[in-house]
């Protein structure tokens, strides 16, 4: 191991850049594992940031890098269109039963959502019978990206709080949270008290757009709720013409047990943002997906209707060739992995319950998804929470590579992940854990 980062000429992100902080070196991966420099395997527990659904190198999405660079690696998709973009975006098209007319391609979640917002800005722009408007509504708990458009829609918190100034005008609301809900309602007894504020608000001022991770807040603690939250803000923003965006960075491609989590909602938005597990994780690419109604707004001869925006690298042929692969791979077998997964965590989870007692709180799954929170005295739930990098570490010594966030820990493995390699997942955390209790880490 490389024990300071500082040292690489690499500017490693999301790491603290003065810390002797031990730094892997990998030189090899194959499904759910990885493989350092002095030949330990590891065992990629949240699927290297959610994007390797089928785990490393699937020999499917390899032959299709190989047959795609036979022909055609990349021309710019300006004035141009190839077989494997067009291949891609039916399939995409498909998936969602053609909910949906056009894919924009970009080549990352944020850049996806990026396109979302200012489709939405123009779309106001461009509709004869509405005026313009630029203002979004947003979540706490949400996260969007780096960049700074999706940044701006993200919930203001540690990571973007310094670049508030760079804000254009949002306005956010407490994030729904059934797993502790500020109202102490269950789903079944709920009138979506969470969405009281954001109804008077949406119905005084026009907004362009309600950005939303359906389901499940990810990056900002692996948050659940139910899908009654998305039937009301459908019912809000159809009632005020305000367009519902979905981002689905992370819980598309299977996640949640069906293509898209809209589907699993039944609660269909007017911009639909995916990328991660769009290629399996091997190539970069993101799309953003536009239904008719909006798309026809752009339809014109006037040039100021048009949407001037693209990205050097979109609809970069490999890419879309390994995606449709990869989508190929949902429809074929990923789809049913993710849901015999599903139910492989449900039981993992109720023994790591019964094991650990109550220093874990929130304990649960849903779809390819497990989490649960260390209880702490003093509860924080910051992503800078100490805990969170101790039992990452601690989970080292068992090679099991996971990036707690705070004291929520989570496990995203690829949907076909060994069930030797569950085990040792859950052996590891029940392990680390309890020599944290027995330690007084608590
Ligand atoms: C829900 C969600 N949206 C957007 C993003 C940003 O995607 P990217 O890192 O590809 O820019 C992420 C990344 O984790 C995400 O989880």
């Amino acid at each position: 191991m490389n024990s300071n980062p500082v040292t690489t000429n690499t500017w490693v992100p999301l790491t603290i850049q003065d810390e002797t902080e031990p730094l892997l070196k990998i030189i090899s991966a194959e499904r759910e594992f990885v493989t350092d420099e002095h030949g330990n395997v590891w065992i990629d527990a949240i699927s290297s940031w959610w994007t390797m659904i089928y785990g490393h190198r699937h020999p499917k999405l390899i032959s299709a890098l190989q047959t795609q660079i036979q022909t055609l690696d990349h021309v710019m998709l300006a004035g141009n269109i190839h077989e494997a973009a067009e291949k891609l975006s039916t399939a995409i098209l498909e998936l969602t039963n053609f909910d949906y007319t056009k894919v924009f391609y970009s080549d990352n979640g944020s850049n996806a959502i990026e396109i979302a917002l200012k489709l939405a800005i123009q779309y106001y722009e461009n509709h004869p019978e509405f005026k313009p408007r630029s203002e979004f509504l947003v979540f706490s708990n949400s996260y969007h990206g780096d960049s700074i458009g999706a940044m701006n829609v993200s919930g203001k918190n540690y990571f973007n709080r310094i670049f508030s100034e760079l804000r254009f005008p949002t306005k956010e609301f407490p994030a729904p949270n059934c797993m502790n809900c500020p109202w102490g309602k269950e789903p079944t007894r709920c009138n979506t008290e969470c969405l009281s504020d954001l109804e008077l608000t949406i119905k005084q001022k026009e907004y362009a757009g309600i950005v939303i991770e359906p389901l499940v807040f990810g990056a900002n603690g692996m948050v659940f709720y139910d899908k009654k939250v998305l039937v009301k803000l459908r019912e809000l923003a159809t009632y005020t013409n305000t367009l519902l965006i979905f981002d689905e960075v992370f819980t598309g491609m299977g996640k949640l047990g069906e293509f898209f989590a809209y589907q699993k909602a039944d609660v269909k938005p007017d911009l639909l943002v995916f990328a991660k597990g769009l290629t399996g994780g091997m190539l970069p690419l993101a799309a953003t997906l536009v239904p008719k109604f909006i798309y026809d707004t752009f339809v014109s001869k006037d040039p100021y209707k048009a949407f001037f925006h693209a990205h050097t690298m979109t609809g970069n042929a490999l890419a879309c060739s390994v995606g449709y692969a990869s989508i190929s791979l949902l429809k074929e077998e990923g789809i049913t992995q993710v849901r015999d997964l599903e139910k492989k965590l449900i039981r993992y989870a109720k023994s790591f319950q019964t094991k650990m007692g109550i220093m874990v709180e929130n304990v649960r799954v849903m779809g390819g998804i497990f989490a649960f929170e260390w209880k702490e005295p003093v509860a924080n739930d910051e992503y800078l929470n100490p805990i969170g990098k101790e039992i990452r570490n601690s989970l080292r010594n068992f090679h099991i590579l996971l990036r707690p966030l705070g004291r929520t820990i989570y496990v995203t493995p690829p949907y076909t992940v060994s069930d030797s390699s569950l085990d040792a997942i859950f052996t590891a955390l029940e392990k680390t854990l309890s020599g944290f209790l027995e330690s007084g880490k608590d």
